[in-house]
Order: structure tokens, then sequence, then C-alpha cells
């Protein structure tokens, strides 16, 4: 991408950091070009070594801090800085939310035009640390290396842990990490360590071979825990060598399965799934309802901060137990399921037919019968034809994915002219997109972000539209 950058061009001082943009890179200025700048924060005044320039922009890195931002503070993870995981650890978490909460104020406004004055405060998460209830960890053959590593052997080259940011064959072995609660980190460890003791080879993601793929590992609110290893080559034996291994250290686990994925990519949803201790699922618990998480469900991450967000949701709809609920892009149907004893009935539509099924189940093992479910593409669903069969709805609840939603589904919920609109959204960027061409028929009453994710650039937003008169 870009020009090559003379040599004389190439370092600029005192620079400050005015802004923070989408991908949590902080922003500054030189002459006409825009800077953006890996690590550095709103407040900062650094010097920087250009790497990529446009036109207009220029992306760099830091080369030292002249002025520290008073937001910078000491990132608690040793693993900072390589890993991608957590990438806003050196600024204190009041910051993050104060920059999150301007981030979507800025996107609606200039994106979706929409008028922010009323916006409500940032509903920050209690955790800010082990608060993810799900992991996925990626065994290598070829760790990343950084400056401080000693001599390395093929052992010490073995990782298990995260992709270092825009490496898809390099992997950053973790030590601890603070996003999921015990037993996570003495999992993923021990895992690791009994392979390479009893020398279990780790995959290697250029040549595809090698036989310990994928670690998942998903814990719950009720206490029950989920371990897949996924496989790709393993030699006869060693898969109930480690499974055995596992399932005997760590006698808690209430779900202990495998996979055998020899295809290029890792997604799982294609897989067969292998039960080697246990049940195939587990629960969830919230607000006394209980949620079936299969290996291949979709769950909330953070299931703590799940509640709040969901509990914004269904105050934004002010249900008053007589209406049509349709939830749009339900997963497995846990806002259905949580807002249906409100409600005179709720239709959910997702993509996914299994977690269509769990949704189902949810319903089914809550005692809950006032949902029904329809799995395909909403484009397709949510047609004329699907409306005058089930009603037009009262509440529409949409919780896309980072992509937004549809033309086409925006155009029939503007055709559909429910009297209100829930808009939960991770990217406030194609929600306001979204926003604007809503605008045609709706106003924006209520817009509330909530932190789901700390220590990272995330952030959720829920909207609420009104039919305008
Ligand atoms: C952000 S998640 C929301 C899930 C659910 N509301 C929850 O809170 O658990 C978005 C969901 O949209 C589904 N999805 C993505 N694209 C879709 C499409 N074109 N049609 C229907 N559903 C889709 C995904 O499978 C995913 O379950």
């Amino acid at each position: 991408m870009g020009r090559r950058i003379p040599q004389d061009k190439k370092f600029l001082q005192n620079i400050e950091i005015i802004d923070i943009a989408e991908e949590g890179k902080g922003v500054g200025r030189h002459d006409e070009l825009v800077l953006f700048i890996e690590k550095a924060i709103p407040g900062d005044v650094v010097e920087v070594e250009l790497q990529r320039k446009k036109k207009n922009f220029a992306e760099g890195r830091v080369t030292s801090i002249v002025k520290e931002s008073p937001y910078r503070i000491e990132p608690f993870c040793p693993h900072f800085g390589v890993c991608g995981g957590c990438k806003w650890q050196h600024m204190s978490y009041e910051a993050q939310l104060k920059f999150k909460q301007q981030y979507v104020d800025n996107v609606l406004s200039r994106i979706g035009k929409v008028d922010t004055s009323s916006m409500e405060d940032i509903l920050g998460s209690e955790q800010t640390t082990y608060y993810r209830n799900k992991l996925e960890f990626t065994f290598s053959n070829k760790r990343w290396l950084t400056s401080q590593d000693e001599v390395v052997t093929p052992e010490t080259l073995n990782a298990l842990g995260f992709h270092v940011p825009g490496r898809f064959d390099k992997i950053l072995d973790i030590k601890h990490c603070y996003l999921q609660q015990d037993p996570s980190n003495d999992l993923r460890n021990s895992i690791k360590e009994f392979a390479v003791a009893n020398g279990i080879s780790f995959y290697d993601l250029r040549q595809h071979e090698g036989a310990l793929r994928n670690l998942i590992i998903r814990t719950s609110s009720t206490g029950e825990i989920m371990v897949i290893v996924v496989f790709a080559y393993p030699e006869e034996g060693q898969i109930e060598q480690l499974m055995d291994f596992v399932a005997q250290k760590f006698p808690a686990i209430t779900s202990l399965l495998y996979i055998v994925n020899q295809k290029r990519n890792d997604t799982i949803f294609d897989q067969e799934i292998y039960v080697y201790k246990g049940r195939d699922y587990i629960f969830e618990e919230m607000e006394g309802l209980k949620f079936k998480v299969g290996p291949k469900s979709f769950y909330q991450t953070n299931s703590k901060q799940a509640y709040e967000l969901y509990k914004i949701a269904r105050e934004f709809a002010d249900l008053k137990g007589d209406e049509l609920v349709y939830d749009l892009y339900t997963g497995a149907g846990t806002i259905a399921n949580f807002v249906a004893k409100y409600a005179k009935e709720v239709v959910g539509v997702e993509y996914v037919p299994s977690a269509i099924e769990d949704a189902k189940i949810n319903s089914e093992i809550n005692g809950i019968t006032n949902t029904k479910f329809y799995a395909g593409d909403m484009k397709d669903v949510l047609t004329a034809e699907f409306v005058a069969e089930h009603g037009k709805p009262d509440v529409v609840i949409t919780d896309p994915p980072r992509a937004g939603m549809h033309a086409d589904v925006v155009k029939r919920i503007l055709e559909m002219e429910a009297p209100k609109v829930v808009y939960v959204s991770c990217n406030a960027a194609t929600q306001a997109r979204d926003l604007e061409m809503l605008s045609a028929k709706y106003e924006v009453a209520r817009i509330k972000p909530v932190d789901m994710f700390p220590q990272t650039q995330h952030v959720e937003n829920v909207v609420l539209l009104k039919l305008k008169k």
C-alpha cells in the first residue's frame, strides 16, 4: 500500500495525539496529513516513524514518547504490545469508556446524521479482566519470537496461544491470559506441557501437518466448563493419551470434546464433534432462565455484561405484554427468550440452523411457549409474505453482525412500520449507516453504549427508534 517514504520524511517529531480511530490507533496531524499511530493515545506527544503513506493519511509507530497522556497507565499483562487481544490496556478504564462514548457519538452524528445531544452515558463493565466465557487458542510449531527470547530448540518453538496481529502463521505463546477465569490458564498450560513432554506434535500452519491444532475453552456463569481439543493429524493413540490426561487432571470439566479437523481453515462449524467425557453442551443462566450452549452455538462472550445489555434492550422495548415482537438475528434465541414473558409472542430469525435448534430448545427447557424461530438469511426470510403470515410486529429488536443489516432488511423494516425498533449493534459505524436509511420513517429516541469488551476498542450500542407520527 502507498508510496515509498523518503528517509528525510520518515521520522516526525512532537506529534500531538488528538483523537482515537476506529481500530484503536491514535490520531495526529502533520501539515495536511492525518496520522494513524499504533499504541498512541490522546494526550500523548510522540515521535513517529511513518510506515505507510497515502495521499491524505499515513500510518506509523511510536519511536519515543515525549510527553505521556494523563490517560496512560502501566499495562498489567506481560504479553501486552505483542498479543493483539487487549489493545487498550495502556489506557485507564475511565479513559477507555470516555473514548468509546466519544466514538459512538462521532459516528452516529457524522455517518448517521443523528442528533446525539441526549445520548446516555456508556455502561461500563463491572469486570474489566477475566470477563470472557470463551477463548480459542492455536497450537503452532513456530512460536513468535520476541527480543527477550533465549536460545531456541524445536521443543521450545512450540506455542499455544494467540495469533500475532497480521501474521496467520505466527502464534504468541501465552503464559497467562487475563481474559478468562480459571481453570482456563491452568488448562492451557497443562495441555501444552503434557503435549511437549509426550512428543505430541504442534500444528504447522504453513505445511498443514502436526497433531494438535486448536483448543477452545468455554466457562459459564453456572460453573460448567467445556473443553474442545481440535486435532489435525494425530498419531495412533495420541487422542486417547491427551484426552485421558485432561479428563483426569480436570475432573470438573462438564463437557470434554474433540474434533479432527484436516481442512485448510480452522472453523469447526462443518466438523463432527466427538464427546470424550460428559455431555456435548453446557448451561448458561440469566435471570433464572437456562440457556443450552453447544460447541457450535453463539453466546455473548461477556455473560455478565450481556445481561446488562439485554436489560437495556428490554427497557427500550418497554413491553406491556400484548405485543408481537420480531427478534432479528436471534442467534440461539437468547434475547427472544429473555423478553418472551413480557410479550404476547416473539418471532426470531437467524442464519445458522443449529442456533435455531438451540433457540427452540432454550424455549422448551424454560417452559416458554410463545416463541417461534426460523432459520435462513434475513433478507430471504423476512419477506412481505413472512410478515403477512406472522403479523406486523409492534416491536422489532435487531442485533445484526458487524456488517450491519442488508439494505433489503432495512427496507422491510421500513415497510413493516413497527412503532418501535430496538437496534443493538456491535459496530456503531454500520449501525449509523442503517439509522440514516431508517430515518425515512424513524426518529432516534434513546442511545446507550454498553462496554462488553474492556481493554479493547470494541463497543456495543443500543438505539431506540420510534416511528415518526
Ligand atoms: C451479534 S449476533 C446476535 C445474536 C443474539 N442476538 C445474541 O445476543 O446472542 C448476530 C447473529 O446474526 C446471525 N447472522 C449473521 N448474518 C445473518 C444473516 N444474513 N441472516 C440472518 N442471521 C444472520 C449470526 O449467525 C449471529 O447469530
